[in-house]
């Protein structure tokens, strides 16, 4: 038989770090002057088809694509703590990012550029950033549901980036963005190097059920809570 064996690391292989090092010296080249925010300010979303150079995307790609089974967790609905597991609404499985991690700080790093422009140019008043690698195997997806509900969440923006080169419609896991009175208002692919930027109190969105292995990062863009009786993010 004629097989070809997966090719399985955990993430904290040095391998994985050094391919990442060999294409990227380390870092994302990502300068957030270069976009133009006005349609976030104006319909409270945008999406940049290309987010950063093509080999730094393929880069990321490959990190997620080599993941060993331990690195995934089943996604719950909520924040990482408190986590109750509802694979009705959600069957994907995710990753949370972590700034100790090489590769994954470098990704954070570009956020956290992307957040002080925000804030420079849109004085938006974002003070952190939590994100997660998520995995959609095929036949999974994520229900209808809104990532911020006004005045009870930290959460102001969503950010989404995607990793998975030659998407095509037909293998599915589309996202999919409503209108308030519930019309499409957006359906985009998951393809590679595409980023969407969304205020998350504002947009129900899902993903459609994926026909094939599907990778995003995806994102907030908190408010500091913190207030005398309360530390937030907890500690
Ligand atoms: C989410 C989400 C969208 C996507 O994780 O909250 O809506 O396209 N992800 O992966
Ligand atoms: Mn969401």
């Amino acid at each position: 038989m004629n097989h070809v064996t997966p090719v399985i690391a955990q993430a904290d292989d040095p391998s994985l770090a050094r391919e990442f090092l060999a294409a990227t010296d380390g870092r994302l080249t990502c300068d957030p002057a270069a976009f133009d925010f006005s349609d976030l300010a104006h319909k409270g979303y945008l999406i940049i088809p290309s987010f950063l150079p093509q080999h730094e995307a393929t880069s990321l790609y490959d990190y997620a694509r080599q993941l060993g089974e331990p690195d995934w967790n089943s996604a719950g609905i909520g924040r990482e703590q408190l986590h109750t597991l509802n694979t009705r609404v959600r069957s994907d499985q995710i990753r949370w990012l972590h700034a100790d991690h090489p590769i994954e700080r470098a990704y954070l790093d570009t956020m956290d550029a992307l957040r002080i422009h925000l804030n420079r140019t849109l004085f938006m008043g974002l003070f952190d950033y939590e994100c997660h690698l998520a995995r959609y195997q095929a036949g999974t997806f994520y229900k209808k549901h809104l990532d911020a509900f006004k005045g009870r969440s930290n959460r102001v923006l969503t950010t989404v980036y995607y990793l998975n080169p030659e998407w095509e419609a037909r293998d599915g896991g589309a996202l999919v963005m409503y209108k308030e009175n519930g019309d499409v208002l957006e359906t985009v692919l998951p393809q590679q190097n595409t980023m969407v930027i969304f205020l998350s109190d504002m947009f129900v969105h899902e993903v459609k059920v994926a026909h094939k292995e599907r990778f995003s990062m995806t994102g907030w863009f908190r408010h500091n809570t913190t207030n005398a009786h309360r530390v937030d993010p907890p500690a």
